[in-house]
């Protein structure tokens, strides 16, 4: 395993424990099994957990809080978050973070952070006092370093890095299907001139980098030096020095241990410019996929009709991009369900008045309902 300084906790191993993926069986976290494998990546060198209120409906803290017992606790840094969405008033701050230590059954908290923050997100904790918290909570002891994840656009992110001076981490989505949306690689870097560490989540994009369709195996296969896409992903969200930790949902023993293997040998800077020209071409292969070049704007919103368009259009690109017919079904048939799908469309054109990119919306709509869009393995 490799490390990294971590202003604040000291030392971090590049590879973190993301506990929002762990073994399930018959819907509930397959708990034996899975303070096994986070037992495991401790031993294997992992210092770093990652959990927070929802994942598991509750259950990936309570799994964390078992699998730390037996000596397990000091070997590691643990992070969990505030749901922000849950907070009413500034009350429901200390509830919520108590209510939690309870679940981990912990004294403190390493790293806490406010969960997925958005523009508005930030603006809501502001108001309800969030830094007052955090003081409390530092002082009382309930939590030692604080810091936030995030979801929206780069000027957001620039914004509440620039805000609180307090911030002692931030947690980014990056892949190199997003290095140039959410927080940005520019975000990062400008993290990273602040001395504010990032630690990446979602490095393979939820998996889908991991398990890439025929095509782009095939790229992979022709190029010079041999790797499998789980750790080409890995390898380019692990290439800044600004990132401190990657994070991955592991949620089998195969991919643990795959996982462990590639974080023996990635520094900082390992990918050449060669590599990184090479990567490249495989996002713009992945990109090229996307049967519509639907921007996800919102112009044409709200549809007469409430067809959810743009949702619409991404969950197309995204089957297709990555070979999931099965999840393409799926979600048609939510969005049936809220009156939401393609049938509801009757072709009135507002929306291709407004729409930026001249899409034939009426016609990729009917042919998203009559399962035009086959997906070429
Ligand atoms: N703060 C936030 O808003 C937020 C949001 C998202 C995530 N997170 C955190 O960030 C962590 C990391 O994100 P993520 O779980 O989405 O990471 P990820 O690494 O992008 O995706 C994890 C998934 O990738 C697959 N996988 C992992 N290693 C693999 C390997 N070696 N070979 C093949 N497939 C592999 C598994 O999918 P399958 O199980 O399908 O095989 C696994 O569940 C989360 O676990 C969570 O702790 C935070």
């Amino acid at each position: 395993m490799q490390y990294n300084d971590f202003r604040g906790i000291g030392r971090a191993s590049r590879l973190g424990y993301g506990l929002m993926r762990l073994p399930v069986r018959d819907g509930q976290v397959d708990e034996e099994r899975a303070v096994r494998l986070i037992r495991r990546g401790i031993d294997g060198g992992i210092t770093y957990l990652d959990t927070a209120y929802p994942y598991h409906g509750g259950q990936s803290e309570v799994t964390a809080g078992k699998a730390l017992k037996g000596g397990y606790r000091e070997k590691v840094t643990v992070t969990d978050k505030l749901p922000c969405w849950a907070v009413k008033e500034s009350g429901d701050m200390d509830a919520l973070l108590d209510e939690q230590l309870r679940r981990l059954d912990l004294p403190y908290i390493d790293m806490y952070l406010l969960h997925a923050l958005n523009r508005d997100r930030y603006a809501k904790m502001k108001e309800l006092g969030f830094k007052d918290f955090f003081r409390r909570a530092l002082n009382d002891g309930r939590i030692r370093h604080v810091g936030f994840s995030f979801h929206d656009g780069a000027d957001a992110f620039r914004e509440i890095l620039d805000d609180y001076d307090g911030w002692e981490m931030c947690q980014i989505q990056y892949n190199y299907l997003d290095d140039d949306s959410q927080a940005t690689e520019q975000g990062l870097l400008y993290a990273g001139k602040k001395n504010v560490p990032v630690v990446i989540m979602e490095p393979l994009r939820g998996g889908n980098l991991a398990r890439v369709p025929r095509e782009i195996a095939e790229k992979m296969e022709g190029y010079q030096v041999k790797r499998s896409p789980a750790e080409w992903a890995f390898r380019f969200a692990a290439d800044h020095e600004e990132v401190k930790v990657v994070l991955s949902g592991m949620s089998s023993e195969e991919q643990l241990e795959d996982n462990l293997r590639i974080f023996d040998g990635i520094p900082p800077r390992s990918l050449t410019e060669e590599d990184l020209r090479f990567v490249r071409e495989i996002k713009k292969a992945f990109l090229a996929r996307q049967p519509i070049l639907c921007t996800g704007c919102r112009y044409c919103q709200p549809c007469p009709r409430g067809v959810k368009i743009p949702e619409i259009f991404e969950a197309v690109n995204r089957a297709v991009m990555f070979d999931r017919t099965e999840e393409l079904a799926r979600r048609l048939e939510n969005f049936r369900a809220e009156e939401a799908g393609p049938s509801r469309c009757v072709k009135c054109g507002k929306c291709e008045s407004v729409c930026p990119q001249s899409l034939g919306i009426i016609e990729l709509l009917k042919k998203t309902e009559s399962g035009g869009f086959q997906v070429s393995v």
